[in-house]
């Protein structure tokens, strides 16, 4: 049971580093998706205009990557904690892949979905494992060539915002699990729940440019750490006075 109207105990924000280990790849690190193709093309609004090819392919080949993949032990860690503690668990993740799902959790996707597709018309989102094309026409408005993956591109807003932030607020513990913290607004979330009074911890393979905001460290692959780090904060949770 949550506390009453006070949401959940425990946020935690995933970014791209909780599916390396799946064979998803990161954006900032040594051969990141960032350093091989321009964010500027494939990843905003003006890029998709320009060349719509261009950005379905990156997109198409992304997604074929992920209908390969598998959660990993990170990812079952974190299910089992919500599976756990159902209402004092809130997981935000940065991260576009369904794995989390696969392996049993819900996660709030702040940045959207790859097996979404969504109608540049008209707005429409859609359930779609398959390759984006220009010949795709929408299922509501019928039109073609408006077929684009429904993620957030940078000048876009992220999605569910004002649940998060509210949670922020009244969290007593936040995460930051496998992300650099490099892009906002979910790399100021750390500060934003330690402001309100949560203790704040960093799991990640490496240090980060906003490690030293944290009040605790965890450093090393996520399927390594994030397991014993799970039993820890059932433990936690299930000591404070709303219970698991
Ligand atoms: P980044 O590539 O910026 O950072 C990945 C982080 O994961 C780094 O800090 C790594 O040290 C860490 N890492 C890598 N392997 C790990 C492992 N096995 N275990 C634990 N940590 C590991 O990716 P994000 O922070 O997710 O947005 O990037 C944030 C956003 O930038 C993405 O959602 C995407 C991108 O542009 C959009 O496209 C809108």
């Amino acid at each position: 049971m949550s506390r009453p109207g006070h949401g959940p105990d425990l946020v935690i924000l995933t970014g791209a580093g909780l599916s390396a280990e799946s064979g998803l790849g990161t954006f900032r690190e040594k051969d990141g998706l960032w350093t091989r193709y321009d964010l500027n093309d494939v990843a905003t609004p003006e890029g998709f205009e320009r060349d719509p090819k261009l950005v379905r392919d990156f997109y198409n080949a992304r997604r074929a990557n992920l209908r390969e993949a598998e959660p990993n032990d990170a990812h079952r860690a974190l299910a089992r904690l919500q599976r756990t503690c159902p209402d004092q668990v809130m997981i935000v993740t940065q991260n576009v892949d369904d794995l989390l799902e696969r392996a049993g959790a819900e996660a709030l996707h702040m940045h959207g979905e790859l097996f979404k597709t969504r109608c540049a018309f008209c707005e429409a989102v859609w359930t779609d494992q398959g390759d984006l094309g220009a010949e795709q026409a929408c299922p509501s408005c019928g039109r073609s060539g408006g077929a684009r993956p429904d993620v957030v591109w940078f000048g876009e807003m992220p999605m569910f915002l004002p649940q998060i932030e509210a949670a922020l607020e009244h969290c007593r513990f936040f995460a930051s699990i496998g992300t650099s913290g490099a892009v906002y607004p979910a790399g100021g979330f750390a500060a934003q729940a330690r402001r309100a009074g949560a203790r704040i911890v960093e799991l990640n393979l490496e240090e980060t440019e906003i490690s030293h905001i944290f009040h605790e460290a965890l450093r090393g692959p996520a399927s390594e750490i994030l397991p014993p780090w799970v039993e820890e904060m059932e433990g936690r949770l299930a000591r404070s006075p709303w219970g698991c």
